[in-house]
């Protein structure tokens, strides 16, 4: 499967003119690399400067899950859309734990991007690793009630991350799954899908990893047999290093 390297840019950078300086490095590199697919998603504001003429796709951090009505503050899929994005991130661990997004609302903002023409990059993951093996409940209670109803057509446009909540860089003492451990869990997601979709449908989702990737450990991510792409954070507002990311992902492929 087509490796796919997203840059989740988070609450950065501070400025467009920072913004659009980024997206152009990373736009440049992308011209020159044929098999990966490349997303950066940047805050909402910087969306429509920087989506434009670009070779890169745009996604968005967070959708809400109605197309318009008196919801103060939200965006809507369509709206998203209009501004060029052709991605959104839905079920981010920050946003769960911030801003108490439960599965239930993440299905809604994961039907609601579905039906707005937008691929949803889900993202699934235990807070603690215990060696029973119990964080694999929770994993399979996350998919489930992420993928309830979501018709059987439109399963392979989304792209499922698995982020172990203590392998992001933002948390204390934070590092990386080790490689083979994401890909257990990575095989864990597609069997949860085959459970639900069949097996033929749950071989085409395609399902990344995210937690502390960087330059050094994303071939042994990429390398792993389930494992089709990175979803990056910290090194992803470093163009050298999000190169470098992607460059890795071109010659695994
Ligand atoms: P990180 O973030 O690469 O900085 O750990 C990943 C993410 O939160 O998506």
């Amino acid at each position: 499967m087509r490796n796919i390297i997203i840059g989740n840019w988070k609450l950065h950078p501070q400025s467009s003119r920072e913004a659009r300086m980024l997206a152009r490095s990373i736009a440049q590199i992308a011209s020159r690399i044929k098999n990966v697919d490349i997303v950066i998603a940047p805050p909402f504001p910087f969306l429509p400067l920087i989506s434009a003429g670009s070779k890169v796709a745009i996604a968005a951090q967070d959708v809400f899950w109605e197309r318009e009505g008196p919801y103060t503050g939200e965006v809507s899929g369509p709206m998203l859309r209009g501004v060029g994005a052709r991605y959104v991130i839905v079920g981010h661990s920050e946003r769960r734990n911030h801003l108490h997004e439960t599965d239930e609302i993440i299905n809604k903002k994961l039907k609601h991007a579905l039906l707005s023409g937008l691929r949803p990059i889900l993202c699934v993951g235990e807070r603690k690793r215990d060696s029973d093996g119990e964080f694999f409940s929770v994993i399979k209670q996350q998919i489930e009630i992420a993928f309830a109803k979501v018709k059987r057509g439109d399963v392979t446009r989304v792209v499922v991350a698995y982020e172990p909540v203590w392998a992001i860089s933002s948390g204390k003492s934070a590092k990386a799954a080790e490689p083979a451990d994401a890909n257990e869990a990575a095989l864990f997601i597609r069997k949860t899908i085959a459970g639900i979709y069949g097996v033929r449908v749950a071989r085409g989702v395609r399902i990344i990893y995210g937690g502390s990737s960087n330059a050094k450990n994303a071939k042994d991510f990429l390398s792993e047999r389930e494992i089709s792409g990175l979803l990056v954070g910290r090194e992803s507002r470093d163009a050298k290093e999000f190169i470098k990311i992607i460059e890795c992902a071109y010659t695994v492929s």
